[in-house]
């Protein structure tokens, strides 16, 4: 069985992700890969090793010679941390990236999953129904470098034939394990005041309208972008995708549906001029076309489900 690591496995998408795969293949062949000396407690039921991505030398030694087919590369700084310090943002973002793409181009690793994001677009792209194809001018750190990388992911694959994939996730909402760093962050934060009774401080203006997207489907889109037959996926830069989008009014809404004493404040900070600078809504209709992408959780589900499995 192929061997598949994936770099970044203790944040919010990998620790799902592993579990995932580990179930879908075996968990003896999905190795996870972090900056911890040990894995976190959910990912003990298999492989972990200690792994720096910015370390090329231990990063080419360990897939070289485990043999390591497939890989996963989730280690990046996100929008909020990344302008905190935006050299080094660059770096990890960056520099990763070209480690897997040159191990894949030199055909060590058969197949990379490597993540952009929504951050790609800017305050000149159409802010509704944002197209694949489009003007995009990211204003912040993080976009401009998962703008390069989806660049050079195209580039490697159309000069190397490297067989890289990838998603422009939206903001992502789970419960198992928490967001590092984002400007969609406060989309679950949201629940853990909410299960607390105490009164959320919204970084948003009620209006800013975010394409969000449940963890479920998003390791959904995950998997079944990287098992559908190469000859469908036309796009290598990176696919849109979409599942359901909403404002801070709109979820809180939704949330006394079930808990009708939540209360929310908003008091917004630096955080909304990234938020406003990227779309409301996104048409992800060519992922649905060429690999049958299609979300299943609308907002009353995400949020029924945030609520029955979030702890206080
Ligand atoms: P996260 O911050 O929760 O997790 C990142 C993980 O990478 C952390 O466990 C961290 O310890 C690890 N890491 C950091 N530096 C490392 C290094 N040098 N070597 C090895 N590991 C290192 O991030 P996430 O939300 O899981 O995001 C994963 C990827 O998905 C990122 O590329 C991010 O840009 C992208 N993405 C996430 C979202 C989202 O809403 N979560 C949306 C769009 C794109
Ligand atoms: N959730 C991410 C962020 O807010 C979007 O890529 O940074």
């Amino acid at each position: 069985m192929k061997k598949i690591l994936v770099i970044g496995s203790n944040g919010q998408i990998g620790t799902e992700l592993v579990l995932s795969l580990r179930e879908r293949f075996s968990s003896a062949t999905v190795i996870a890969a972090d900056l911890g000396e040990n894995a976190p407690e959910l990912l003990k039921n298999g492989p972990y090793v200690k792994l720096d991505v910015l370390d090329k030398t231990s990063v080419r030694d360990y897939i070289i010679s485990n043999e390591i087919k497939e890989v996963y590369l989730l280690a990046a700084l996100l929008s909020v941390t990344a302008e905190k310090n935006p050299a080094f943002a660059w770096q990890l973002n960056m520099d990763g990236l070209f480690i897997l793409l040159d191990l894949a181009k030199e055909k060590y690793i058969d197949k990379l999953f490597w993540p952009s994001s929504i951050a790609v677009f800017g305050p000149t792209t159409p802010a509704n129904n944002t197209p694949q194809h489009t003007t995009m001018e990211p204003t912040t750190v993080y976009g401009i470098s998962k703008l390069a990388g989806e660049r050079w992911c195209e580039y490697y694959h159309k000069k190397y034939q490297v067989d890289v994939r990838s998603l422009r996730y939206p903001g992502l909402i789970s419960y198992k394990s928490p967001p590092g760093g984002g400007t969609t962050d406060y989309a679950v934060d949201i629940f853990y005041k909410a299960k607390e009774g105490t009164i959320f401080d919204c970084f948003l203006n009620e209006q800013t309208e975010l394409p969000m997207l449940f963890m479920e489907d998003a390791i959904r889109a995950t998997i079944e972008l990287m098992e559908a037959p190469s000859e469908n996926i036309k796009i290598r830069s990176s696919y849109n995708l979409a599942g359901v989008s909403f404002t801070p009014a709109i979820l809180s809404a939704e949330i006394k549906n079930h808990l009708p004493d939540f209360q929310i404040k908003y008091k917004p900070d630096f955080r909304q001029a990234i938020a406003d600078s990227w779309p409301n809504t996104i048409d992800d209709s060519i992922a649905k076309q060429q690999w049958g992408w299609q979300a299943k959780f609308d907002l009353p589900r995400l949020v029924d489900e945030m609520l029955k499995n979030i702890r206080k």
